[in-house]
């Protein structure tokens, strides 16, 4: 059985709907009840600052895939599905981390938080996947408010460049590692297919929308959260400015482009949420 947390969010969602595609069968986690077509018993209500609902959520699981999105950046809730899992008897952890997890900038660590979930990760002698995506296309589903508005989109990285990443793509790798044993101690930086700088997306996005998108440079990265200013200023720096091929070696065909995903979402930009 594999346990999918973050199943209500962007790159659960996927991942649910991908085991459910293929048959596998899983427990999807979250607060929020799923949207429709997933099965009843195929959900558990748990939040990761409850032991007990964790304990009953890792019940009979073989494979967690770890995703934890903490109001503030520590490995809290990381380390309490990490103990709820040891105590079940769990195999296995496939965790969302990000690019750049570690990488140093201006004194400081790039997502330490991840990082310190990763290594408690691997020091728990489970077996273990790290994914460490770099951004995700669909942030731009931020900005759908702006967007619609005619404001301006902040742009925090500048001119550098980005090869976002389709979280489908993401959500498919992450159900590879699932559901084999293949990829057990790698750790896999996944990319999109081409290094975009910010005003690219938004000229992307412009001609798929057809309609014009602003935007306006973020020079004081100090008003930012400390730990959201060292990896935006380490991507900033080009921190982030690479491809990998490990979507397409992973999947077996070439990873998203930026495009097609806004393309696949042009219908999301119809309308504010
Ligand atoms: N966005 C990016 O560009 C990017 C890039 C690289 C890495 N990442 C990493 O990806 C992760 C985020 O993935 P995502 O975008 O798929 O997440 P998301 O869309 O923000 O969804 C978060 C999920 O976590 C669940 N959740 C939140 N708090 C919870 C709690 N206390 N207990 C139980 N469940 C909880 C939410 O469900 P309920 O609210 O229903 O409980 C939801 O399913 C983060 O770790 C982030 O650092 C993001």
């Amino acid at each position: 059985m594999i346990l999918v947390t973050g199943a209500t969010g962007t790159v659960g969602s996927h991942v649910v709907r991908l085991l459910t595609d293929q048959g596998v069968p899983f427990r999807a986690m979250s607060r929020r009840e799923l949207p429709g077509g997933v099965r009843a018993d195929s959900w558990v209500r748990a939040d990761f600052d409850d032991p007990a609902s964790l304990a009953r959520a890792v019940a009979g699981v073989d494979t967690v895939f770890l995703v934890s999105v903490p109001p503030v950046p520590t490995p809290d809730h990381d380390l309490a599905l990490l103990t709820a899992a040891r105590a079940a008897g769990v195999r296995k952890i496939v965790k969302l981390s990000a690019i750049g997890s570690g990488e140093r900038f201006e004194g400081s660590t790039v997502g330490a938080w991840h990082l310190a979930a990763e290594e408690a990760i691997e020091a728990s002698g489970l077996a273990w996947t790290m994914l460490r995506p770099t951004s995700f296309a669909s942030n731009f589903l931020w900005h759908r408010t702006p967007i619609l508005a005619g404001d301006p989109l902040p742009n925090l990285t500048g001119d550098s460049q980005q090869a976002v990443v389709d979280p489908r793509d993401v959500a498919a790798v992450a159900v590879t590692a699932l559901t084999s044993d293949g990829h057990n101690g790698h750790r896999y930086d996944l990319t999109g297919p081409q290094l975009l700088t910010f005003p690219d997306q938004a000229a992307i996005l412009e001609g798929v929308l057809e309609r014009p998108i602003k935007i306006a440079d973020v020079h004081a990265l100090d008003q930012l959260p400390p730990a959201m200013a060292t990896g935006v200023g380490w991507a900033r720096a080009g921190g982030a400015s690479y491809v990998t091929a490990h979507v397409p070696q992973l999947l077996g065909r070439p990873a998203g482009t930026f495009e097609q995903w806004v393309r696949d979402h042009r219908e999301a930009f119809a309308a504010t949420p």
